[in-house]
């Protein structure tokens, strides 16, 4: 398979609880392919659907119809023993052990609110996808804190930090399964633009270290140029995958105003 993401006629809809209001189409027969190099980035309207994308391309949420592909030997790389045979991995029913294997080992998530564990100080927090696959290893996350900078906080708890601080012990925790794939959610909606900036710069700078992919929610109507001028190598390099939801169609590879 020669995408990171083949989606064909994906179609999603959220049927709404009460009997009188219709149920909400959210993309309907939407085919699209998310290269394996580049940092995708998901914008639109608030309420557009880019949370709902990423959770379908996340595998957290499955489409009411049409097919999600993901390169299954991109994705499990590092990872032979969770035998995928075949080149494209497509999330069903049937597969909701193997998908969640995944999303806990190939997957990396990082959100506005942090979701940081308050009653778990910040290394424990960094430990936690760890512990659900059962291989703890503090010395790997006492690494991860150092790449992001918060090794003297190592024994602090979530509200002893800055906004800033507690994005980069998700950064951190998002990392410490060396995933192919972090999904990033509006990584930077609760900071101030100087601790977006070094967020960003930081995922980007981690990302290509790791040879991790990276698909990014934002309204940051800037992302695009914070992206191509603070690395050098990805000046002007045009490797920003543009993904644009609007109207119920998903446009990528060209910006457009919404
Ligand atoms: N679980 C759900 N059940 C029902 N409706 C939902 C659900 N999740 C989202 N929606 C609806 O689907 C639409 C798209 O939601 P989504 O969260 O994907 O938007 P968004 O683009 O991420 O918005 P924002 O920028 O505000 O975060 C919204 O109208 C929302 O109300
Ligand atoms: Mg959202």
């Amino acid at each position: 398979m020669e995408y990171l993401f083949e989606v064909k006629d994906l179609h999603k809809i959220y049927n709404t609880k009460d009997q009188y209001s219709e149920a909400q189409v959210i993309f309907e027969k939407e085919s699209f392919t998310i290269d394996k190099e580049s940092i995708a980035i998901i914008q639109g309207k608030s309420g557009c659907g880019k949370s709902s994308l990423l959770n379908l391309l996340s595998l957290l949420d499955q489409p009411n119809a049409g097919e999600i592909a993901i390169n299954s030997e991109y994705i499990t790389k590092h990872l032979p023993e969770l035998e995928i045979h075949e080149d494209r991995f497509t999330y069903s029913d049937s597969e909701d052990k193997k998908a969640s294997f995944i999303r806990n080992r190939c997957f990396g998530f990082i959100f506005q609110n942090f979701h940081l564990v308050p009653h778990l100080n910040v290394l424990e927090n960094v430990m936690l996808p760890q512990l659900f696959s059962g291989v703890k290893n503090e010395v790997h996350a006492s690494q991860k804190l150092e790449e992001v900078e918060l090794t003297e906080k190592l024994n602090k708890y979530p509200e002893e930090l800055s906004g800033g601080e507690k994005q980069r012990v998700a950064i951190a925790r998002a990392l410490i399964m060396n995933p192919s794939i972090i999904f990033a959610d509006e990584p930077t909606g609760n900071l101030d633009s100087e601790n977006a900036k070094i967020i960003i710069d930081l995922l980007e700078t981690l990302s290509q270290e790791h040879k991790t992919k990276l698909i990014i929610v934002t309204h940051d109507h800037e992302m695009k140029e914070t992206l191509k001028t603070n690395v050098e190598g990805y000046r002007n390099t045009g490797r920003i995958e543009p993904i644009f939801i609007k109207d119920k169609k998903i446009i990528v590879d060209q910006f457009i105003d919404y």
